[in-house]
């Protein structure tokens, strides 16, 4: 019986904080009604710490959108705690996402701490957070290159605080599928009390891999994912969601998954998002780029004209593309020609 997995839509939080991809708090909560109408299940709405505009966008977005969960993200810091907990004070169901880096690069270079340090600030953090809400997730930062001794400690710290969510990122896009499978199956099979929390991907796509890193986790037993509209994000972006929704929907056998995403809504919501930021996926893009249904080759349009699964895996009005396109040129043959006659 396939499992439903928690779609965690983070395109306000970390695919907005890419160049090029800023919103006003306007803009961000006209997408998130879209995201709304999308159905996915948490939507990151922001960093309320980041800026007074963030704090208010996020905070809006928690007034008015009330059936998905409202997650606002915090470092380990007294004031980001404060500041994300009231910005989630009236969401009908609102998440504090904290994170803390783990991996010796990050600890050394980036937060000057000892690991002890770490954990002991990770736990306060997470301590303060539950004074706000039930619902804490818990990121351990660069999962993916930190010592797995360590990352079982403090993971074993955060179930035992009561994080009910613990996402394990690839924060770099450094790891490959197999790997990135196989730390969840030992994280979860050496912390005590694994059973009892939601354990989520976080995948960025610096070697093109969000998406089957994602997936590969899946595979290993994750129940929610985190990723975005487009896959914009950080450098090369976050694993897409369309990308991951469709590959459910195309390959049920094998996924063995199915989220709650309505895909008809896919398209409005990658063309509101571009409209938004005036950055438009690349053409060749999976599902949304202008070319995903476009045949230009006169076999592929001959093909497509008898029946559209020769050379199409999914029907474009299934992603809410009215139709494929056969666009005429150099390549293009007699019965595109004819047709558009
Ligand atoms: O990539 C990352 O590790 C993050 C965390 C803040 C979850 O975005
Ligand atoms: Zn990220």
């Amino acid at each position: 019986m396939p499992r439903n997995v928690i779609i965690f839509d983070t395109t306000l939080r970390d695919g907005e904080q890419a160049p090029g991809n800023t919103m006003t708090p306007e803009e961000k909560l006209r997408l998130a009604r879209q995201l709304d109408a999308l159905g996915v299940d948490v939507m990151e709405a922001g960093f309320p710490a980041a800026s007074d505009g963030d704090f208010r966008s996020v905070r809006d977005i928690a007034q008015e959108i009330r059936r998905p969960v409202i997650a606002a993200l915090a470092r380990c810091h007294d004031r980001d705690i404060e500041l994300a907990g009231e910005s989630i004070r009236e969401a009908a169901r609102g998440r504090l996402h904290i994170f803390i880096s783990t991996s010796d690069l990050h600890l050394e270079h980036k937060l000057r701490m000892t690991q002890e340090d770490a954990l002991e600030l990770a736990r306060r953090s997470i301590r303060q957070a539950r004074t706000y809400t039930d619902d804490v997730e818990f990121s351990a930062e660069d999962a993916s290159r930190t010592d797995l001794d360590y990352l079982c400690r403090m993971v074993e710290m955060a179930i035992a605080e009561g994080a009910t969510t613990i996402n394990l990122p690839d924060t770099v896009g450094y790891a490959l599928p197999d790997e990135y499978a196989a730390m969840f199956r030992s994280v979860r099979e050496r912390v005590p009390g694994s059973d009892k929390v939601i354990w989520s991907a976080h995948c960025h796509d610096d070697l093109g891999l969000a998406v089957a890193n994602s997936l590969a986790a899946i595979e290993a037993g994750v129940g929610q994912v985190e990723c975005t509209v487009n896959g914009i994000g950080e450098r090369a972006g976050n694993a897409a969601l369309e990308e991951i929704v469709m590959a459910a929907k195309v390959r049920p056998q094998l996924a063995q998954f199915t989220t709650a995403i309505n895909t008809p809504e896919i398209f409005r919501t990658s063309q509101l998002l571009s409209y938004l930021t005036g950055s438009f996926p690349q053409p060749n893009k999976a599902i949304v780029g202008r070319n995903a249904f476009a045949h230009e080759a006169g076999i592929h349009q001959h093909g497509v004209m008898q029946h559209g699964l020769t050379y199409e895996i999914i029907r474009p009005e299934s992603v809410g593309i009215p139709r494929s396109t056969l666009v005429l040129g150099k390549h293009s043959g007699r019965h595109a020609l004819e047709r558009r006659f």
